[in-house]
């Protein structure tokens, strides 16, 4: 059997551990090749398509190492490809079927799709159509409903929890208040364990819409308290009450959330007598070298991912849950995103009698 191993979407640490498992756990439990397919399914859907082989020079290495070597993108989807017509002007096909006769062509029989929401729904497609497919959950924003945790969120949260700390020492030392902008699209748990686990004062979050109010009294209260600095961690998502997201452009299939610090840091300047300065964390939260956690689950996933090819269990991903990794079929994993239900959020929970201030 060829396998063809494929990253789309964004980025996040972790990518290459998958990659580099699952391409030793096959060279050295099979007789299986393993080829890279380059630029999410760019490398087979454009003109000239080639794949990658893998061997184990190919993936020497890479574990440490940020980004995937394979290349990724959030707009190479085969049912809706951006291609550009003679004006310059882009418009999207469907090139599902050539993606079907490209696999073909290169005798791929079975493929390793590594990505999160919008990967796993592109998955769900092809497996609907066929093709023998497996699923790896990552995404820095962890709201892949199916797996307790994706990898990369380990490393984006203690990239901004790091990032935190810092902003602490200059808020502190010129009685600042600090707005630390960080992702997490729709999702707000990047914002809490960063916000929790780098001291914040206030985590405004996309499921709890926030009152400048209660904001204020909570920066006041610390005030009184004779603490002269505060820190707010905003995710990109979070929206006033009866109020929109921030958003900066459109994606390829959904609002490009941003800039919601200085939404914030304009309405607060006006309302309390002291310095504030934002920061927007941004791509910073996706690069560089993963953490151990995300080593760990990203080198289980990439074993388990030849585990299901195995046991001819298509149409599934690996997931993460209560410590152990098992299968989730696509009809499950793709049916909804895990958000932060605040009532019962646990974190939530202990950050609120922390006295952190939710907005
Ligand atoms: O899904 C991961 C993520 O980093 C989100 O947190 C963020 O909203 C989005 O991707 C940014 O996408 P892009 O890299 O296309 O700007």
């Amino acid at each position: 059997m060829r396998i063809g191993i494929v990253t789309g979407g964004g980025d996040c640490p972790g990518l290459n551990a998958v990659i580099r498992a699952f391409t030793k756990a096959t060279l050295n439990n099979s007789d299986w090749e393993v080829v890279g397919i380059a630029d999410a399914f760019g490398g087979l859907l454009q003109d000239e398509p080639y794949v990658i082989p893998l061997d184990r020079a190919a993936v020497s290495g890479i574990l440490p190492e940020g980004g995937t070597i394979l290349g990724t993108s959030n707009r190479a989807d085969p049912f809706k490809y951006p291609v550009l017509n003679v004006e310059g002007e882009v418009r999207y096909e469907d090139r599902s079927s050539l993606l079907l006769s490209r696999l073909k062509e290169f005798a791929i029989d079975a493929i390793v799709m590594i990505g999160g929401d919008g990967t796993m729904r592109i998955a769900k497609r092809l497996s609907d159509m066929g093709v023998k497919i497996v699923g790896v959950p990552k995404t820095i924003d962890n709201d892949l409903f199916a797996t307790d945790v994706t990898f990369g969120y380990d490393s984006a949260c203690n990239i901004a929890m790091e990032a935190i700390d810092r902003l602490h020492t200059t808020a502190y030392s010129h009685h600042r208040i600090m707005i630390c902008e960080v992702m997490g699209r729709d999702a707000g748990w990047l914002a809490l364990q960063s916000g929790l686990s780098g001291g914040a004062d206030v985590i405004l979050i996309p499921e709890i819409p926030y009152s400048i109010d209660n904001i204020v009294a909570r920066l006041d209260e610390r005030r009184r308290h004779k603490q002269l600095f505060s820190i707010i961690v905003v995710a990109e998502g979070a929206k006033e009450i009866g109020g929109d997201a921030s958003v900066v452009g459109q994606g390829h299939d959904a609002p490009r959330y941003g800039g919601i610090s200085y939404v914030l840091e304009n309405k607060l300047k006006s309302r309390i007598n002291q310095e504030v300065r934002s920061v927007v964390l941004g791509h910073l939260q996706r690069g560089g070298s993963p953490t151990h956690f995300d080593r760990v689950l990203a080198s289980r996933y990439g074993e388990f991912a030849l585990q299901l090819i195995e046991k001819g269990l298509f149409g599934h991903i690996t997931a993460l849950q209560n410590g152990e990794i098992v299968p989730v079929s696509l009809d499950v994993a793709t049916q909804k995103i895990k958000l932060i239900e605040p009532e019962t959020c646990q974190t939530l929970q202990t950050a609120k009698k922390l006295g952190i201030c939710f907005g």
